[in-house]
């Protein structure tokens, strides 16, 4: 049984995990308790509403079924709490998206009106996988003033941020149903958006699966893009091997600045004089999945980079390193 993409070596019920949250020692992500239902894949699944999408066409391209994802989703009907939240407050919350090829998808002609989807013009801030909307909703209470968009795949995790976000009487947040490597280049304009979070993505541990790594070269230019000319991409991982790369991702864009480059040395780091590691930000509050890595004994790095004014010479384009002419 296969997901959408490359993902032909996740089954349901796949290897057992251990470790932090969606991903774990030597294998793929998964959501606790979470199977793809026998014979299906969890793309083709039906889903009342929204926009649909249809069978395609023998011979027509199939643009997104061959990317590399940095998730696996298992699906099963949620729980009636769940499900009851999602008929209730889920319309306030997540965004009715039209679908490309498979649910993690967006079409290629989506670019909603953002201020009028939140009611408001505000400055932007876009969290890439909030799994339960700890960070978010505590967030969107903290800073009225500012509109957040998340983008997250695990619809328990949409379902149980709802619940989170409408106890805490919040409104100014918006969930997108959606791989965000697909997505945030349809969805998100040049220089829209004031900060993104990038916390605690799925570590993908074992060396044949690192190319799953959402942080990437490749990511790190599309978020550059989306960000105003001085707008700030906050990282966190506890995993020391995650943390490196995304410093060394930082730091090989050409259109982002790391503002701590050489700061806090780790002397596990393969490169332990280096440093370029940011002071926790206070804003970041302490999730389960934090909780658990402390638990067994890991220690967060958090990573920033910073979004060079467009105006500077050769910072326009951001092109990863190594694509350069
Ligand atoms: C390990 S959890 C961390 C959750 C949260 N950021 C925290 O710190 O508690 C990673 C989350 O990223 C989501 N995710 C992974 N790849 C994603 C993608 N390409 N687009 C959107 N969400 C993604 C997963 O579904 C999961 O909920």
């Amino acid at each position: 049984m296969r997901d959408e993409g490359d993902a032909g070596s996740v089954v349901a019920g796949g290897a057992p995990t251990s470790g932090q949250g969606g991903a774990a020692e030597g294998d793929v992500p998964h959501h606790r308790g979470e199977q793809i239902p026998a014979g299906r894949a969890p793309e083709e699944l039906p889903r009342a509403g929204g926009h649909g999408h249809g069978p395609r066409p023998t011979g027509a391209p199939a643009p997104y079924l061959a990317r590399t994802k940095s998730f696996t989703r298992r699906s099963r009907p949620l729980h009636d709490s769940l499900q009851r939240t999602m008929e209730r407050h889920g319309r306030d919350y997540v965004l009715d998206v039209p679908r490309a090829e498979g649910w993690t998808t967006v079409a290629p002609d989506y670019h909603p009106d953002l201020p009028t989807l939140f009611g408001r013009e505000a400055p932007l801030v876009v969290e890439i996988g909030p799994g339960v909307g700890e960070q978010v909703v505590a967030a969107a209470g903290r800073w009225p003033g500012r509109n957040f968009l998340a983008f997250e795949v695990w619809q328990p995790g949409i379902a149980k941020l709802v619940s989170r976000a409408a106890g805490a009487g919040v409104s100014n947040i918006r969930v997108v149903e959606a791989d965000a490597a697909q997505a945030l280049p349809v969805v998100l304009g040049d220089a829209s958006v004031d900060e993104v979070w990038t916390f605690f993505p799925d570590p993908w541990r074992k060396a044949r699966h690192r190319k799953r790594r959402l942080v990437s070269p490749e990511f790190a230019c599309e978020v550059a893009r989306i960000l105003v000319d001085g707008g700030v991409w906050r990282l966190a991982t506890d995993w020391n091997d995650y943390a490196w790369q995304m410093r060394d991702v930082v730091e090989s864009c050409p259109a982002l600045v790391n503002p701590h480059e050489g700061e806090r040395p780790d002397p596990l780091d393969p490169e332990p004089d280096r440093g370029g590691f940011a002071p926790r930000w206070p804003g970041r509050v302490t999730t389960h999945f934090e909780t658990r890595g402390q638990e067994a004994g890991r220690r967060a790095h958090d990573v920033l980079g910073v979004r060079l004014p467009r105006s500077v010479a050769g910072v326009g384009e951001a092109e990863p390193a190594g694509t350069q002419p």
